[in-house]
C-alpha cells in the first residue's frame, strides 16, 4: 500500500492506495480515528451491489455499532439537489443522537463522491467523511481536493463547498468491474496530468498506455499514485483555486466543456476533454508557445488510449456559444491553459477569438 499526504495544515489527510484493501477498511478507519458508532455509507445501486457487503463486514468486524447504506441512483442527473436532500435527511434519521458524530463514507465515483462530500459538509455543519473512489476518474481526480457539489438546473456544480475528506481510501481492485468507456474517461485525466505537469509520467504513458487501459496492476501502481501526488501538490498550494496553480487542471476543459455540452450526452466527459486537449495543444502551437511535436505526441497518445481527437458532427456556432457562456472562460478574459512543452503548462489571457474559432473548427471536422 502507498500513502500520499495532502498537506493542508489542520485539514491535512492521507490517501491510501493499493489493491484488495476493502476488507481492511474497518481497521484502517479505526487507525485514523474515523471509526464511529454510526457509519453512513453513501453509494449507488450498481457500486453497492459490487462492494458494499465487503465494506460493511469490515466496518462491523472493526467494531462499528451501526452501519447504514443509502443509495444515490446512478448517473450524473442524480447529482442533484433532490438527491442531496434525500441523503442529508437520511443522515438526520440515521444519526439523531447529537452525542454521536457519524462518519460518512462515499463509496463510488465522482457523482457519489461530490454529493456525499457536500452532504458531509452540510450535515450538522460538517461531519468527517472518507472518499472510497471506485472509478479511475474519481481515484486520480475528484476524490482528492475537497471540491464537493451538486448540479442545479441552471448549471453544473453550482451548489457546493470546499470541504476536505478526512481520508481517501483507494482500492484499485474495484476498477476491475468498471466499464471500459469509464476507464478511458479516467485515462483522459491521467494524460492531462502528464501533459501539463510531468514529462516522465507522459513518457511512461507512451510506453504503457495499453497496459493502463487494461488495468494492468503494475501500470496502475505506477500511474495512480503519481497522479494523486500531482493533484495533492496542486491542491496543497491552491486549495480554493485562488492562488492560480489549480487552474492548470483546467487544461483541455475549456473547449472540452463546450464540446461536452454541445454533444448533449453523446460524448463522455473524458472524451470531450480529450478533444479539448488536442485543441489546446494546437492553439499552443499556433501561438508559438511550443513546437508541433508536442501536439503530435499528445494526439498520438489520445488515439492510442481509444479516445477521440475530433468531435465530428457538432455545429461550430453551438460549441462557440457554450464557450462564450463559460464562467471561467469569461472571468478569465478568454483564458486558456496551454503547453510550452510536454509537462510544462502556461496560462494565456486575451486569446484572440478568431484563433479560438479556427482551432475549434479544426477539431469538429
Ligand atoms: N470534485 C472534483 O474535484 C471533481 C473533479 C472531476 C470530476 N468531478 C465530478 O465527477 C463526476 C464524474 O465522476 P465519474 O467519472 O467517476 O462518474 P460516475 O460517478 O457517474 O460513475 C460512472 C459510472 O460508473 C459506475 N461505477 C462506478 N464505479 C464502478 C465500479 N467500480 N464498477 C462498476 N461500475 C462502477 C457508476 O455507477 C456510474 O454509472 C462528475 O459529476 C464531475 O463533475 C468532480
Ligand atoms: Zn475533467
Amino acid at each position: 500500500m502507498q500513502t500520499v499526504r495532502v498537506e493542508l495544515g489542520k485539514r491535512s489527510y492521507d490517501i491510501l492506495i493499493g489493491f484488495d484493501m476493502l476488507e481492511d477498511i474497518g481497521p484502517a478507519l479505526a487507525e485514523h480515528g474515523l471509526l464511529s458508532d454510526n457509519m453512513a455509507v453513501l453509494t449507488s445501486p450498481t457500486i453497492g451491489a459490487h462492494y458494499y457487503q465487503q465494506v460493511r463486514d469490515s466496518l462491523e468486524r472493526a467494531g462499528a455499532a451501526v452501519v447504514d447504506r443509502h443509495d444515490i441512483p446512478d448517473g450524473e442527473d442524480n447529482k442533484s439537489l433532490d438527491e442531496f436532500c434525500r441523503a442529508v435527511r437520511r443522515l438526520a434519521q440515521f444519526a439523531p443522537n447529537p452525542a454521536v458524530r457519524p462518519t460518512v463514507l462515499a463509496l463510488g465515483g465522482g457523482v457519489v463522491g461530490d454529493l456525499g462530500g457536500f452532504a458531509a459538509a452540510s450535515f450538522r455543519r460538517g461531519v468527517p467523511y472518507v472518499q472510497v473512489p471506485t472509478t479511475l476518474l474519481s481515484a486520480v481526480d475528484s476524490s482528492v481536493g475537497g471540491k464537493t457539489a451538486v448540479n442545479l438546473p441552471e448549471g453544473k456544480n453550482l451548489c457546493g463547498a470546499f470541504y476536505q475528506p478526512s481520508l481517501v481510501y483507494m482500492d484499485l481492485a474495484t476498477l476491475d468491474t468498471l466499464p471500459g468507456r469509464e476507464v478511458r474517461s479516467g485515462v483522459a485525466e491521467v494524460i492531462k496530468y502528464g501533459a501539463i505537469l510531468d514529462a516522465d509520467l507522459f513518457q511512461y504513458l507512451e510506453e504503457s498506455i495499453e497496459a493502463l487501459i487494461e488495468l494492468d496492476a503494475e501500470a496502475l501502481t505506477q500511474v495512480v499514485p503519481t497522479c494523486v501526488e500531482l493533484k495533492a501538490e496542486v491542491v496543497g498550494e491552491d486549495e480554493r483555486e485562488n492562488a492560480g496553480v489549480r487552474i492548470c487542471l483546467n487544461f483541455g476543459h475549456t473547449i472540452g466543456h463546450a464540446i461536452e455540452k454541445a454533444a448533449a450526452g453523446a460524448l463522455s466527459h473524458g472524451e470531450a476533454v480529450a478533444v479539448g486537449m488536442v485543441a489546446a495543444a494546437r492553439l499552443s502551437v499556433q501561438l508559438n508557445l511550443c513546437d508541433s511535436d508536442v501536439e503530435d505526441r499528445l494526439s498520438d497518445m489520445i488515439e492510442r488510449a481509444g479516445l477521440p481527437v475530433t468531435a465530428p458532427g457538432l455545429r461550430l456556432e453551438t460549441v462557440l456559444d457554450y464557450l462564450r457562456h463559460d464562467k471561467k472562460f469569461i472571468t478569465g478574459a478568454n483564458r486558456f491553459i496551454l503547453l510550452e512543452d510536454i509537462g510544462a503548462w502556461t496560462c494565456r489571457e486575451g486569446v484572440d477569438m478568431d484563433a479560438v474559432r479556427d482551432i475549434t473548427r479544426s477539431v469538429l471536422l
